[in-house]
């Protein structure tokens, strides 16, 4: 019988050995399972030179102490994701950051603000995340997210190539100057758009476990005509660039308030605009197409509250018109000049 009393030298062996298989079994092999079972899903693209570099932006501005990269499966967490996040999410990121730094931690574990898991899906405009990076007030009222103001340049000589951010004149310290986004900007807002759930292949439901004391569905209040909440819909997928009272935004984003389109009795320009994006005038930024991201009925939805609130009036329009003048938008850039 081992006497650990008196024999130390087994004591000091029984501890070792004990150390050496919970370390293995708890932190070595489940960590090289994760590393080995994460192959990219078939509809990851892989990540650009670009993109990899905006990652490394992203770790070292610190950003993932108030965001996480984690969509847990519990019923609080749906919101931001359309599954719970699986090994291979974080396949392009697996690579260590150099010599001395492991592998970047993007999990977080902190949300002082929304988790970015699906943040590409629900703001795909470019321009937007460059504005709310040099100022996130500007485009989310009360936002307490910090300005990333070096991020950015104020120029009055901008190169041919430079990406200038359509910030009002009156926001820039020299109004007579420009303000232009720096490569590493260029770098975080790429990599920004690339964080989007991919499509678990043959994938049923996804597994939520309801959250405690969640309400279920049927709670919900229901709106009227079967169709999903326009208020609801606008806030997430429009209010970011068209202000929350849909004012826009001078010398970015129109108002959408006392729009003419939005006015138009005929709803097919203000769909498909909706539908395909819009860049029709030089005063204002891109309008990315909506198409992929919302289903006919939100898009009615959607449309059917703008048209009348914030002073707007017209006629409501429906899921079958939406389709009718979806079949007729061409994906992506078909209003583009
Ligand atoms: C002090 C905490 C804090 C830090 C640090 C921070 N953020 Fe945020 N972030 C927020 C809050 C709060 C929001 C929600 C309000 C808003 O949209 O501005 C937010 C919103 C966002 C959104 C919009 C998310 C969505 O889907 O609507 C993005 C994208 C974002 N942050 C990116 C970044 C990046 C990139 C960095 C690092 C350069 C960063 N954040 C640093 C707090 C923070
Ligand atoms: C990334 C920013 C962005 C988002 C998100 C966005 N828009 Fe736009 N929208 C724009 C810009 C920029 C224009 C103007 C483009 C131009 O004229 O060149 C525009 C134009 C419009 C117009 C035409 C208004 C007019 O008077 O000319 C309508 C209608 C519209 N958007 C509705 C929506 C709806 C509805 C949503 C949400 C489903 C939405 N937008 C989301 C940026 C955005």
């Amino acid at each position: 019988m081992l006497n650990f009393h008196k024999d130390h030298q087994n004591l000091v062996n029984v501890a070792l050995v004990v150390f050496v298989l919970l370390s293995m079994g708890v932190a070595v092999i489940p960590a090289n399972e994760m590393a080995r079972n994460n192959a990219p899903l078939p509809e990851m693209p892989p990540m650009t030179a670009s993109e990899r570099r905006g990652l490394e932006v992203y770790v070292a501005e610190g950003c993932a102490a108030c965001h996480t990269q984690q969509v847990r499966n519990i019923e609080m967490d749906r919101m931001w994701g359309e599954r719970p996040s699986i090994p291979s999410d974080y396949h392009y990121s697996k690579q260590r950051l150099d010599v001395w730094r492991q592998s970047p931690s993007l999990l977080g574990s902190e949300r002082t603000g929304p988790d970015l898991t699906n943040t590409g899906q629900r703001q795909p405009g470019a321009q937007w995340h460059l504005l709310h990076l040099y100022d996130p007030r500007m485009v989310v009222k009360g936002s307490i997210m910090p300005r990333y103001p070096w991020l950015f340049e104020e120029t009055a000589t901008p190169a041919e190539d430079a990406v200038v951010v359509p910030v009002p004149k009156e926001r820039l310290r020299d109004s007579s100057k420009v303000l232009v986004a720096s490569q590493r900007a260029q770098d975080l807002v790429a990599y920004l758009l690339t964080l989007k759930q991919a499509p678990l292949p043959g994938a049923g439901d996804p597994v939520f476990l309801p959250s405690p004391g969640a309400r279920s569905e049927a709670d919900m209040p229901q709106t009227a005509g079967d169709l999903p909440n326009g208020a609801d819909l606008f806030v997430q997928t429009c209010s970011a660039c068209h202000g929350a009272e849909a004012k826009g935004l001078a010398g970015a984003f129109p108002p959408l308030a006392g729009s003419p389109v939005v006015n138009d009795p005929d709803p097919t320009l203000m769909l498909s605009i909706i539908l395909g994006g819009y860049d029709a005038r030089a005063e204002y930024g891109v309008m990315p197409a909506q198409a992929e991201q919302l289903s006919d009925a939100e898009i009615a939805a959607i449309a059917n509250y703008l048209r009348g609130a914030f002073g707007n009036e017209a006629p409501a329009t429906t899921p079958d018109a939406v389709r009718a003048v979806r079949s007729t938008v061409a994906p992506a850039t078909a209003l583009m000049p």
